[in-house]
C-alpha cells in the first residue's frame, strides 16, 4: 500500500523534474522559453528569498553567545528557546516535546592550570564537587606488571591498546589507583570514547586525546604535579524537540514532510557547523515557507540529544500515529551543511540502504534545474537523525558536506574548533536554495 503510493510519488516528481529542467517535447523556443520561465518563477519564490546572512547570526547566536549545547544542560534548553521564539516570530504555532535522556556521566580534567578535554565513560565513579586530586603514575598499556607499589594513592595514566578497558581499570584498582585516565594510541581530536560493557569501576576513569597523553606524560608527570579529575552524574535530566508544522488549507489528511535538523553539540565543541550550520538552514526555510500555499503539511522539526544517540528524533518518530507515518512522505535532515573546508566539495546525501529515494532523487531535481556547483553524492551512512525515520519506514536523506572520493569530514569536527569563523555563508546559500526548491517542489501549491 505505501511502496505504491510513495512509488507513484517519486515518478510524479521525477516528470515534474524532467519538465521543469528539458521541456524536451515542445519543439519550439517560445513554449521552451515559458517553460524555463515557469521553472525559474516557481524556483526562484523561494530561493531569491533565502538569506544565508540570516542563518549565519543564527550561528553566530548559537555557537557564540550559548557556545557547546550538551543535552540536557542549560545552553541546550536556551538553544531551545532561540529557536521557539524565533519560529514564534515567523507566526508559527510551536510544539515543545519534552523527553527523558539517559543518565549520563560529565567531566573536567586540570593539569598545570590548564583545561584537558575528557570523555567519561558509563561505569566510572564520578565525584565530589572539589574533585579527585593526585599526582600522575605512567602505568604504560595497564597490564598487571606494569604496575608497582609507587601507584597506590596515584591517578593511573595508561595507553589504549592490548587489553580492554575494563581489565586495564581493574589492575590499576587492584594495584591501588584511586583513579585511572587513558589516552588514544591513535591520532583523533576528540578525547578517546571508551566503552566499558557491563563493568563497573569503583574509581572515577576519564579518557583523552593521544596528544593530551602524551603531554600529561612528558610536561606534568615529572614534576609529581597533581591534577584534578572531577566527575558529575546527571540523572533524571530532558531535553526538547521543537515542533513547528504548517497544514494546507483544504486538503483533508495531507501528506507530510519533515524537514529536521539537531541542534545540541558535543562537549568543548560550539557546534557552528554541528549542527547550528543545519539548524539555521532550517529556520531560514521555515521563515520563507510560512508564507505559500501548500498541498501537503510541511513539519520544521529541531531536535535535542541527537550527539547522545539519535534520542530526540527517536522519540519524534516514536509519537507518530501509525496513520502519520503512512501519510509521511520523506525527510531532509540536514547536518554539517556549512564548512568551509576547501577539501568538502561535495554535498553528501547519506542513506542508510545507500539507495535513492523520494528525497535525495527530488534534491537530484532541484540540483539540475538550478545547477548548484556542489556535486551531489549518493552514499551510504547513518550516524545522523535520518536513521530514526529509516527506522519508522521513512524515506530520509542526511545531507552533510565532505570530501568526494573519501567521505572525510573537516577537521574541526567535534573540536573546540568548530566556530563561525570555519562555516561557509556561500556554502549555506547554496544548500538553502537546494533544500528550498527541492522542499517547495514537493509541498508547493503548483
Ligand atoms: N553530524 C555528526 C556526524 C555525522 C553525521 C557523521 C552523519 C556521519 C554522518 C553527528 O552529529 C554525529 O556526531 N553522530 C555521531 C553518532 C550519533 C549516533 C551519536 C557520530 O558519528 O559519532
Ligand atoms: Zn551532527
Amino acid at each position: 500500500m505505501r511502496k505504491n503510493k510513495s512509488a507513484a510519488v517519486v515518478l510524479s516528481a521525477v516528470l515534474l523534474a524532467s519538465s521543469f529542467a528539458y521541456s524536451p517535447t515542445f519543439g519550439t523556443s517560445t513554449v521552451q522559453a515559458e517553460a524555463t520561465e515557469y521553472k525559474h518563477a516557481f524556483d526562484q519564490k523561494v530561493i531569491k528569498r533565502f538569506k544565508a546572512e540570516r542563518s549565519m547570526r543564527h550561528i553566530q547566536f548559537l555557537s557564540e553567545q550559548l557556545g557547546p549545547r550538551v543535552a540536557g544542560t542549560e545552553e541546550e534548553e536556551k538553544a531551545a528557546s532561540y529557536i521557539k521564539n524565533l519560529l514564534t516570530s515567523y507566526g508559527f504555532d510551536i510544539e515543545v516535546q519534552e523527553f527523558s535522556i539517559p543518565d549520563r556521566l560529565m567531566g573536567t580534567l586540570e593539569a598545570n592550570g590548564n583545561e584537558v578535554r575528557v570523555n567519561i565513560p558509563a561505569g566510572s565513579a564520578s565525584t565530589d564537587e572539589a574533585g579527585l586530586s593526585g599526582s600522575l603514575y605512567d602505568a604504560e598499556l595497564g597490564f598487571p606488571e606494569d604496575f608497582t607499589s609507587e601507584v597506590e594513592g596515584k591517578i593511573a595514566l595508561i595507553s589504549r591498546g592490548e587489553l580492554t578497558f575494563a581489565n586495564k581499570i581493574k589492575n590499576a584498582t587492584e594495584a591501588g589507583a584511586v583513579g585511572v585516565i587513558i589516552y588514544n594510541n591513535q591520532k583523533g581530536s576528540a578525547p578517546l570514547n571508551m566503552s566499558l560493557g557491563d563493568y563497573e569501576a569503583s574509581v572515577p576513569v576519564a579518557g583523552i586525546t593521544k596528544v593530551s597523553g602524551e603531554a600529561l606524560l612528558n610536561d606534568v608527570l615529572p614534576s609529581n604535579s597533581e591534577v584534578t579529575l572531577t566527575i558529575e552524574r546527571f540523572e533524571n535530566s530532558t531535553s526538547q524537540n521543537i515542533i513547528a508544522t504548517r497544514t494546507p488549507k483544504h486538503v483533508e489528511d495531507p501528506d507530510i514532510l519533515h524537514v529536521t535538523a539537531h541542534y545540541d553539540s558535543v562537549q568543548y565543541a560550539p557546534g557552528a557547523n554541528d549542527n547550528a550550520s543545519g539548524t539555521s538552514v532550517v529556520l531560514e526555510l521555515a521563515r520563507i515557507l510560512k508564507s505559500y500555499p501548500l498541498d501537503k503539511e510541511l513539519r520544521f522539526v529541531f531536535f535535542g540529544a541527537e550527539e547522545i544517540g539519535l534520542v530526540g528524533s527517536k522519540h519524534y518518530v516514536s509519537e507518530l500515529s501509525e496513520d502519520e507515518v503512512k501519510r509521511s512522505t520523506g525527510n531532509f535532515n540536514l547536518d554539517m551543511v556549512g564548512t568551509d573546508w576547501d577539501q568538502a566539495t561535495s554535498i553528501y546525501m547519506n542513506t542508510l540502504d545507500g539507495q535513492s529515494n523520494i528525497v535525495s532523487e527530488t534534491a537530484v531535481a532541484a540540483a539540475q534545474r538550478l545547477d548548484t556547483p556542489s556535486p551531489l553524492t549518493l552514499y551510504k551512512r547513518g550516524a545522523s537523525d535520518h536513521v530514526s525515520f529509516y527506522e519508522g519506514g521513512i524515506p530520509s536523506v542526511n545531507f552533510i558536506r565532505r570530501e568526494p572520493g573519501t567521505a572525510d569530514l573537516e577537521p574541526y569536527y567535534h573540536t573546540p574548533q568548530d566556530v563561525l569563523e570555519h562555516v561557509s555563508e556561500e556554502r549555506l546559500q547554496e544548500i538553502g536554495e537546494l533544500i528550498g526548491a527541492s522542499v517547495y517542489q514537493i509541498v508547493g501549491n503548483k
